[in-house]
């Protein structure tokens, strides 16, 4: 029970095959209370509110779309007002396009930064801001991307979208240290999620093959995995980690390169 007495909140979580969901388990597995965040997906976030109270945990749904300032700084007040001023936020919300560099459309440009960088933007500097208030330490932890680090054809607005992220969390690591806020970053590889449904480098057994052999561990992620690695993160293992991102990619990065 590592994050026994601990609020956390997440978002992009109501999905049942997302990362976001299994973040919060993990989470809430660990003691924490939990705020699921997400833009639809109402029944899939009443169960996990229902799961998370079967772990003995408090936990509250809130449906908000991270790329509204107002709705982000909302959610912060009843988070604030009904678990408490949050320990643990975790900026995993996003979407995903894949389209040839000459064809990028405007409409694709705009709702993967919307939803990627400026939802990221949103709801970490709320959560930096509330804990200041409060003069209350905190864990901030985004999901960016092994796209930070390796580039994919068809896939530069996502790439350009997560190494914003990075931006974004290096830059608040520095900041925010003094106020006791580590910031750090995830980067899942592959990851049987909702958004690589629609990826072009999964369509066929062929396309799944062609993939799987470029990552060294032979597999795709389970999403828990990724929630586990952020729950090192904010737990006290992570206390002297910050500005750092940590890649759960079975190698992906490395294999490539
Ligand atoms: N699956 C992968 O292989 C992979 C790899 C690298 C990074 N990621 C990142 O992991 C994060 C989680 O994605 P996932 O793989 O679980 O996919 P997912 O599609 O299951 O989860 C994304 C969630 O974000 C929610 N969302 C979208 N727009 C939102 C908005 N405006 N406000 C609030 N919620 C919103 C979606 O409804 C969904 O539940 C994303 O940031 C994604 O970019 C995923």
């Amino acid at each position: 029970m590592r994050l026994a007495g601990k609020v956390a909140l997440v978002t992009g979580a109501a999905r049942r095959r997302g990362i976001g969901r299994e973040i919060v388990t993990c989470l809430a597995e660990e003691g924490a209370d939990v705020v699921i965040n997400d833009v639809g997906a109402e029944d899939e976030a009443l169960e996990l509110v229902e799961q998370v109270g079967a772990l003995g945990r408090r936990a509250i749904w809130h449906q908000a779309d991270v790329s509204e300032r107002d709705a982000v700084d909302e959610m912060f007040r009843r988070t604030a007002g009904t678990l408490g001023v949050p320990d643990i936020v975790c900026s995993n919300a996003g979407v995903a396009s894949w389209q040839p560099f000459l064809d990028i459309t405007d409409d694709a440009w705009r709702q993967v930064v919307d939803v990627n960088v400026i939802g990221a933007f949103n709801v970490s500097q709320a959560a930096a801001r509330m804990l200041i208030a409060a003069g209350r330490p905190g864990r901030i932890v985004f999901t960016s991307s092994v796209h930070v680090q390796m580039p994919f054809a068809q896939m530069a607005v996502y790439g350009a979208s997560k190494s914003a992220i990075r931006a974004l969390a290096d830059v608040a690591a520095i900041e925010l240290a003094p106020h006791g806020i580590t910031v750090n970053h995830v980067g899942p590889g592959w990851v049987k999620s909702h958004i690589n449904d629609a990826s072009p480098a999964l369509q066929t057994e062929d396309d799944v093959r062609n993939t799987l052999a470029l990552i060294p561990l032979g597999r795709p992620a389970d999403p828990r995995e990724v929630g586990r690695a952020v729950t090192f993160l904010v737990s006290e293992d992570g206390d002297y980690i910050t500005g750092e991102f940590l890649r759960v990619d079975g190698g992906f990065v490395v294999g490539k390169h």
